[in-house]
């Protein structure tokens, strides 16, 4: 008989939109069997993550950087979805790029810096203008895609400010929201870059 915990479950609790794009709201609870040989060669690797130098021993590189987030350090914001680099869900930024978790392997981060849902808020767990828009325009639905929507879009913003409709569209392209909810993602993308340029002029 299957455990509770090999089933994937899409229930989320009712918890605040707030702590969703905080990566604080683990909306899917899964299991992943292991099919990796006994013999799978293990290291000890150094990784930047969220502005934090860790060391974490016994690591298979191969292993997908999505899984050591989510299972070695419990940074759940970041999501499983499809596992094959189609849906978005597990977008994270490497040295500010847009990248799918789910087939990186972690041995290949090197040096890069990782930077996840949960690291976007400042140090007092102020919101970045982003998150604050999303949670202004209530865009989350199921939410499940949201936190890969976020960070596909602060990738978007770093390399491009003041993005149009269709830079916006084609950036985000590859993050999935199966309850539509792109033309509120859109309108937030908006509200951020209004807020980053009021915030530039106070802070000249
Ligand atoms: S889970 Fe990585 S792209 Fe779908
Ligand atoms: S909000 Fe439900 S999948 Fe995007």
């Amino acid at each position: 008989m299957r455990g509770q915990s090999d089933e994937m479950s899409l229930i989320r609790p009712a918890e605040s939109v707030a702590a969703l794009v905080r990566g604080r709201q683990d909306v899917l609870s899964y299991h992943i069997s292991s099919t990796a040989s006994r013999d799978a060669l293990t290291m000890s690797l150094n990784l930047k993550i969220n502005g934090k130098s860790l060391s974490l021993p016994d690591l298979d590189p191969q292993t997908p950087l999505l899984w050591v987030l989510r299972d070695t350090l419990g940074l759940v914001g970041t999501k499983y979805g499809c596992g094959i680099s189609q849906c978005g869900a597990c977008t994270v930024l490497l040295d500010g790029k847009s990248t799918k978790s789910c087939m990186y392997p972690v041995g290949s981060v090197g040096s890069s810096e990782v930077t996840t849902i949960e690291g976007l808020a400042g140090p007092n767990g102020e919101l970045n203008a982003l998150q604050k828009a999303w949670v202004d325009l209530d865009v989350a639905q199921c939410g499940y895609c949201q936190s890969g929507q976020i960070m596909a879009a602060e990738a978007l913003l770093r390399t491009n400010p003041n993005p149009n409709d269709e830079d916006i569209d084609s950036a985000m392209a590859s993050n999935i929201c199966r309850c539509g909810t792109y033309l509120r993602i859109r309108q937030a993308v908006k509200t951020a870059v209004k807020q980053n340029m009021v915030d530039d002029v106070g802070g000249e």
